[in-house]
């Protein structure tokens, strides 16, 4: 195993479909710059256990959703030789660690995480929670401190999950040493990326609301998404004013727009702050403004559809990649297990000192 002093950095995306462009904006830029800036020890992973702890009976689902979230990851540019790619469930070292893990919390503390509270209301469960969902904040501390994580990329829904995942660490390292390594989350700084409004307006962009653009979707399926996005209802003529606020196209614009996006496809405007303006005032169409929008989606996704059409053609390459990945992490994640087993001093075979006790307390 290579050993490293830079900080480590673990993200993962859960297999349950394509990702998005809220994946893009809220969480695959950051891992990609931070992967690039070649100051973190990167891992990358998808969380099929995870997928697991809802869909169950449909195991399809997540199978079929594997490979597509590897091809999203590796077309926007995280790089098997700067970080390694795996699959959680190629790791069995995490659910020994969860297992672990789980005498550290109680079902209470579980039952207040925040987002599961509405994951569990999204999702009907009522009572019947999987014990498996319940827990799952749980095995995703496993998953980031197997790996020595300081900074996890996400969305900020994820937010609660670091904070149980910290509140283990430090009962874990309280109780039987310092071993594990407490770590924060990693959100984008413009805020418009925070939380991608879904095309119809509804406050999250999400598969199963059916209000997604994907990373994936060819230049047609984009356009055509884009003209039936959500503006201002009162904005009927070009001359009414309009509003910008819970206006999906300007929310995608504050998300999207580069500082030379105006000059390459907009270049009567000088910034976003002129053409809101305008659009406020009354005089810009909504057509004209999704035109521009269009270009900048576009010119965003070109080169990642490209990349996706490789390796779409090169599912073998795919499956090396994160077979490769897999074997690396199991390493990686197998010597922290031991030092947790160490620890806890379960580790009989090889401990010493546990050896030594039984033979002098028999000697006589
Ligand atoms: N819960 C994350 C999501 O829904 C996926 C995930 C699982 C994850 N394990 C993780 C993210 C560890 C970061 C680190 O997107």
């Amino acid at each position: 195993m290579k050993k490293t002093t830079k900080p480590v950095l673990v993200t993962g995306d859960r297999p349950t479909g394509k990702l998005h462009l809220g994946h893009l904006v809220g969480s695959l830029k950051n891992r990609v710059e931070m992967q690039n800036s070649g100051k973190y020890e990167c891992f990358a992973f998808i969380a099929d256990m995870q997928a697991l702890t809802d869909n169950a009976k449909n195991p399809k689902k997540i199978r079929e959703s594997v490979l597509e979230v590897a091809m999203d990851n590796l077309a926007v540019g995280m790089d098997p030789n700067k970080t390694t790619l795996f699959i959680q469930s190629q790791v069995p070292q995490l659910c020994e660690l969860t297992q672990i893990y789980l005498n550290l919390v109680t079902v209470s503390r579980l039952e207040r995480n925040p987002t599961v509270k509405s994951e569990i209301k999204e999702k009907g469960f009522e009572r019947n929670i999987p014990a498996g969902f319940l827990i799952y904040p749980v095995s995703q501390t496993a998953d980031t401190t197997a790996f020595g994580a300081k900074f996890i990329p996400t969305g900020e829904d994820q937010e609660p999950m670091h904070e149980q995942g910290r509140e283990i660490v430090r009962s874990f390292n309280s109780i039987y040493g310092d071993i594990l390594i407490e770590s924060e989350g990693v959100f984008s700084d413009n805020k418009a990326c925070l939380r991608l409004m879904g095309l119809d307006g509804k406050a999250k962009m999400s598969k199963s609301l059916g209000n997604c653009i994907y990373i994936s979707d060819d230049s047609a399926t984009v356009k055509a998404k884009i003209w039936e996005m959500y503006t201002d209802p009162t904005h009927i003529k070009v001359t009414d004013p309009g509003k910008v606020k819970g206006n999906v196209v300007f929310s995608y614009l504050d998300a999207f727009v580069k500082p030379d996006s105006f000059v390459r496809f907009l270049p009567e405007y000088k910034n976003l702050d002129e053409l809101k303006a305008h659009y406020t005032k009354g005089g810009l169409g909504d057509v004209k403004v999704k035109q521009f929008l269009y270009q900048v989606i576009e010119d965003e996704l070109t080169p990642i559809r490209e990349k996706r059409k490789y390796y779409e053609n090169h599912i073998e390459e795919v499956l090396e990649i994160y077979r490769k990945g897999s074997e690396h992490a199991r390493e990686v994640a197998q010597a922290t297990l031991d030092r947790v087993r160490d620890a806890i001093g379960i580790n009989y075979f090889n401990d010493k000192d546990f050896i030594d006790y039984y033979k002098n307390k028999f000697k006589k």
